[in-house]
C-alpha cells in the first residue's frame, strides 16, 4: 500500500473541483492505496463532505507556522479543526521559492502540524534535506513523512531516475530517522514502472498528473 498524494496546487475553481471529486471518489475509495487529496483550502470542506465514509484522506497544501491569533491570511491548524484534514504539505519548493520560506519556517510548520494532530509531509531536495532535518525538533523529526522533490524534475515531464531516488532515500533516512519516504516530481502515467512499483518507495506526491481525474485514476492503478 502506497501513500499517493494529489496536490492540485493553485488550480481549479469550485465547478472544476466538484467535477473532479464526483468523477473520482468512488474509484479512489476502492483503491488499496492510501489516497490523499490536497485541494486548495477553499475546497477542503467540499472534499471532506464527498470523502465522508471513505478511506480517502485530505491534506492542506501548506499550514501556518503560527498558532491561532492575529496572522491575517494564514490558515492554521485551529482553522482546520472539524474538517477531517489528516496531512499538511510543508516546505514545498514553490513555497520556498515564491513565498521565501526557510527551513526554520518549515520546522515551525512541522511543530504546528503535530500540535494540531496533522502529519506533516516535509518536502526536501538534496540541497535542503540536511539543514531541514536539523532544524526540526528531535521529538518530531522521525515522525514526519519526507517527500524527495528535486526541483529540476518538478513540472518538467521527466521524473528522476530510480537510482537517484533510492540513493537519496538513504541520505534522507540518515538525517531524519526511519521516516516514510515518498517521491514527487513529474510522476505520471509515463513514469518508469520500476519507479511506480518499487517496494522501497513509500508513495508519491503528484502535481500536474493529479489535475485530470482520468489521468490520476489511471496513475493510481499503475502504482503497486
Ligand atoms: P509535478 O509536481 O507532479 O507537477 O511535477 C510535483 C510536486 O511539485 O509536488
Amino acid at each position: 500500500m502506497k501513500l499517493i498524494i494529489a496536490n492540485w496546487k493553485s488550480n481549479k475553481n469550485l465547478n472544476e473541483a466538484t467535477h473532479w471529486l464526483e468523477q473520482t471518489t468512488t474509484t479512489l475509495a476502492a483503491s488499496t492505496h492510501q489516497i490523499v487529496v490536497a485541494p486548495p483550502s477553499p475546497f477542503l470542506s467540499l472534499a471532506a463532505d464527498k470523502f465522508q465514509g471513505t478511506k480517502i484522506k485530505l491534506a492542506v497544501q501548506d499550514i501556518s507556522p503560527f498558532p491561532a491569533g492575529a496572522y491575517t491570511g494564514a490558515v492554521g491548524v485551529k482553522n482546520l479543526e472539524g474538517l477531517k484534514v489528516s496531512y499538511a504539505i510543508v516546505g514545498h519548493s514553490e513555497r520556498r521559492r515564491y513565498f521565501h520560506e526557510n527551513n526554520n519556517d518549515v520546522a515551525n510548520k512541522v511543530r504546528e502540524s503535530f500540535l494540531g494532530s496533522l502529519t506533516p509531509v516535509v518536502c526536501v531536495t538534496k540541497g535542503t534535506y540536511k539543514e531541514q532535518a536539523k532544524s526540526i525538533e528531535n521529538e518530531y523529526r522521525h515522525k514526519a513523512i519526507v517527500a524527495f522533490e528535486p526541483v529540476e524534475h518538478i513540472g518538467t515531464g521527466i521524473a528522476d531516475t530510480l537510482e537517484d531516488i533510492l540513493e537519496t532515500k538513504d541520505m534522507v533516512k540518515t538525517a531524519f530517522g526511519d521516516v516514510r519516504y515518498i517521491y514527487g516530481g513529474s510522476v505520471d502515467t509515463h513514469t518508469d514502472l520500476e519507479i511506480l512499483t518499487h517496494a522501497d518507495i513509500d508513495g508519491f506526491l503528484v502535481g500536474g498528473a493529479s489535475l485530470d481525474a482520468d489521468e490520476f485514476v489511471k496513475l493510481v492503478n499503475l502504482i503497486s
